[in-house]
C-alpha cells in the first residue's frame, strides 16, 4: 500500500477549506500544494499566504511542492505546524546540498524533484541526505496532463539504488496518475502518489483514493 497526496491545484478554489477538508476525510494521506512562480514554470497558482490560511482547519499535513526559480527565497515561508514535506526542483537550485539542509533546519523533511528530462544521476550525491524524490511524470505547471512512462524507469532505479545503498528516500510521483496506472507506479517502489484531477475531478473521490493507495 502507498500513501496518496491530492493536489489541491485541481480544486475548486472558490472553495478551497472545503476541498481539503473533504480530501482529508475521505483518506487523503497529505495535502499536495503546488506552488508556481511563472518562471520555473509557466504558470502561477498561489503562495504561502492561500496555504497558511488552510492553517486554521483539521486537514491532513501538506506536501509543500515548490516549483520556484531559487526556492531557498521562499521556503521558510512554507513552514507550518502541518508542513511535512517541502520539495524543492533539482533543476531550480544552483547550491541544492545547501537548500536541502536548509529544509531540514526548519523542521521539515526535504524533497527533490526531478523534471522528466532530468536523469536521476543529477542526485547522485545528495541521494545520502535527501528525505523524498519527487519523479516528475508530466513537465510541471499544469494538471490534467498525460502521463509520461519513462517515470516508471527512474522509480525503480531509485528504489534498487536504496535498497542497495540502504538510502531512506521515500519516491513520490507526481503528474496523470489514477486509478489506472497506479499500481504500476507501486510496484515500481513508488511511497507517494500524488494526483490532482483523478481524484478532485471522480465521483466518488474516496474509492479513487482507495484504488490509488492499492487499499
Ligand atoms: C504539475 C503539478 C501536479 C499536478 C498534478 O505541475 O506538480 O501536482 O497538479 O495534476 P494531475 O494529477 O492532474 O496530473
Ligand atoms: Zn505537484
Amino acid at each position: 500500500m502507498a500513501q496518496i497526496a491530492p493536489s489541491i491545484l485541481s480544486s475548486d478554489f472558490s472553495k478551497l477549506g472545503e476541498e481539503v477538508l473533504d480530501i482529508t476525510a475521505k483518506g487523503a494521506d497529505l495535502v499536495h500544494v503546488d506552488v508556481m512562480d511563472g518562471m520555473f514554470v509557466p504558470n502561477i497558482s498561489y503562495g504561502a499566504p492561500v496555504m497558511k490560511s488552510l492553517n486554521r482547519l483539521e486537514t491532513a499535513p501538506y506536501d509543500v511542492h515548490l516549483m520556484v526559480d531559487r526556492p531557498e527565497r521562499y521556503v521558510a515561508d512554507f513552514m507550518t505546524d502541518k508542513t511535512a514535506y517541502i520539495t524543492v526542483h533539482q533543476e531550480a537550485c544552483i547550491h541544492l546540498d545547501r537548500t536541502i539542509h536548509q529544509i531540514k533546519e526548519l523542521g521539515a523533511k526535504a524533497g527533490v524533484a526531478l523534471n522528466p528530462g532530468t536523469p536521476v544521476v543529477m542526485l547522485e550525491d545528495v541521494l545520502e541526505i535527501v528525505d523524498l524524490i519527487l519523479i516528475m511524470s508530466v513537465n510541471p505547471g499544469f494538471g490534467g496532463q498525460k502521463f509520461i512512462p519513462r517515470a516508471l524507469d527512474k522509480i525503480r532505479r531509485l528504489d534498487q539504488m536504496r535498497r542497495e545503498n540502504g538510502f531512506h528516500y521515500l519516491i513520490e510521483v507526481d503528474g496523470g496518475v489514477n486509478a489506472q496506472n497506479a499500481a504500476a507506479l507501486r510496484e515500481a517502489g513508488t511511497d507517494i502518489l500524488v494526483a490532482g484531477s483523478a481524484v478532485f475531478k471522480a465521483e466518488d473521490r474516496a474509492e479513487v483514493m482507495r484504488l490509488i493507495k492499492g487499499e
